[in-house]
C-alpha cells in the first residue's frame, strides 16, 4: 500500500464563499458522552486531526433552551475548525436550530442521520429518517436555506440491507446544496455488528461530486489508507479508535508524510491518561469521577494487564484515588520492565 498516495493532505467544505479547509483530511467522529469540549481539545493538542465534531445535540433542545445549547455546544477557539452536529426531524425547528449554531460561531453544521438509538429513532431522528426521503428533502432544504455555513450530513446506508438508500440519499443531499457527506458504512439494523461495508462508501463517492468521508472500522493508519485506496473517499472519519488511541490522527499524519508512525510507550500511555484525567478535574465538572471511569475503559485498550487498572479505577471513589491508582499501576509496570532489562 502506498501510504503517501492514499491519505489526502487536505479537503475543503465550501458554501457561498465560506470555506472550511481540513488539513489533513481527517475528522473526529461525533460520539455522545465522549467528544465533549475536554476531549476535543485533548485531540487537538495531540495533533493531526482536520475537523472536530461535537456530540450529537437535539435541534429541538437548543431551540427551546439556551441552557441545552450552552451545555452541549460550548467550544473554545482552539478547537477550530469545529462542526456542530444536530439531530431532529422538524424542518422549521431544525432551520431555527441551524441559525443558533451559526450564531454560536461554528465553522460548519452537520445533520445526524445515523443514530440507531431507540429514543432518537422514535422521534423520527437519527437513522429513523432513512425511511423517509421526502421528509429528508424538506429538512435539507430548510437547513440549507437558513444558514450560509457549510452543511454536511452523516448517515448510515439504510434502515436494513433490503432498504439501502445511500446512493439516493447522497444525490438528494447534493441536489439540495449539502456540501459534504460522511457515511458510516453500516445499516441501522446492523448497529455496530459485522464489518463496515466500505464498498458502500465507494458507491457514494461515485454518485456525487461533493467531498465524501468514509467512516467505519478504521483501527490504524494502514486501515485509513486502505479505505481511501478502496473507495476513493476524500477523507476519513474516526470514532472508537480515537477514544482508545487518541494518537491515531497524529499517527495517520506521520504515516501519510513518512510511510511510518511511532507506537506509544507505556510512559506515553500513563502520561496520556493522567493528562486527560487532570483536564477533567480542572474543568471542575462534578461528573469527573464518572468520566474518568468511563475513559479508563477506552484508554486501557492495548495496555498489558489493563484489566487490573480498570478494576482499580472502578473501585476508587475520588479523583485523587484514581490518579494514585494510575501512578501505582504504571510504577509497577516500569519496575517489572526494568528488572527484565
Ligand atoms: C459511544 C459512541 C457514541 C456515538 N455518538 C454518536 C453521535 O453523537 N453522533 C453520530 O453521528 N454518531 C455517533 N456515534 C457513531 C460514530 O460517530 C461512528 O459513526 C461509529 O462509531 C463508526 O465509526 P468507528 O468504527 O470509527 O467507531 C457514536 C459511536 C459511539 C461508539
Amino acid at each position: 500500500m502506498d501510504a503517501l498516495a492514499a491519505l489526502p493532505a487536505e479537503v475543503t467544505l465550501a458554501h457561498a464563499g465560506k470555506q472550511v479547509r481540513l488539513a489533513p483530511a481527517s475528522v473526529l467522529a461525533p460520539m455522545a458522552g465522549i467528544t465533549d469540549t475536554v476531549f476535543r481539545r485533548f485531540i487537538r493538542d495531540l495533533g493531526g486531526c482536520g475537523l472536530i465534531m461535537t456530540e450529537f445535540t437535539s435541534g429541538d433542545g437548543i431551540v427551546r433552551s439556551a441552557k441545552v445549547a450552552r451545555r452541549y455546544l460550548s467550544f473554545e477557539p482552539e478547537e477550530r475548525p469545529i462542526a456542530a452536529q444536530l439531530f431532529g426531524s422538524d424542518p422549521a425547528v431544525m432551520a431555527e436550530a441551524a441559525v443558533i449554531v451559526e450564531q454560536m460561531g461554528f465553522d460548519s453544521i452537520d445533520l445526524n442521520l445515523g443514530c440507531p438509538a431507540k429514543k432518537v429513532v422514535k422521534c423520527n431522528g437519527g437513522s429513523g429518517l432513512l425511511r423517509d426521503l421526502p421528509l429528508l428533502r424538506r429538512l435539507f432544504e430548510a437547513i440549507r436555506g437558513a444558514v450560509s455555513l457549510p452543511f454536511t450530513v452523516k448517515f448510515r446506508a439504510g434502515w436494513d440491507e433490503a432498504q439501502l438508500v445511500h446512493v439516493e440519499l447522497a444525490r438528494l443531499a447534493e441536489s439540495c446544496g449539502v456540501n459534504g457527506l460522511a457515511l458510516h458504512a453500516r445499516t441501522r439494523e446492523q448497529g455496530y455488528s459485522g464489518n463496515a461495508r466500505w464498498e458502500w462508501i465507494a458507491d457514494v463517492k461515485q454518485a456525487v461530486s461533493i467531498p465524501v468521508f468514509g467512516n467505519g472500522d478504521i483501527r490504524s493508519p494502514e486501515d485509513a489508507a486502505a479505505m481511501v485506496a478502496q473507495t476513493g473517499c476524500d477523507g476519513v472519519m474516526i470514532g472508537r479508535t480515537a477514544a482508545a488511541n487518541p494518537w491515531i490522527f497524529r499517527q495517520m499524519e506521520a504515516y501519510r508524510t513518512t510511510g511510518a508512525y511511532p507506537l506509544p510507550s507505556e510512559r506515553d500511555r500513563e502520561q496520556l491518561m493522567t493528562d486527560y484525567f487532570r483536564r477533567l478535574i480542572r474543568q471542575g465538572n462534578p461528573g469527573a469521577v464518572g468520566k474518568m471511569k468511563q475513559f479508563a475503559a477506552w484508554f486501557t485498550h492495548g495496555v498489558e494487564d489493563g484489566g487490573q487498572l480498570r478494576k482499580a479505577i472502578y473501585q476508587a471513589g475520588t479523583e485523587r484515588q484514581i490518579l494514585e491508582q494510575v501512578e501505582a499501576f504504571f510504577a509497577k509496570v516500569y519496575s517489572t520492565t526494568c528488572r527484565e532489562v
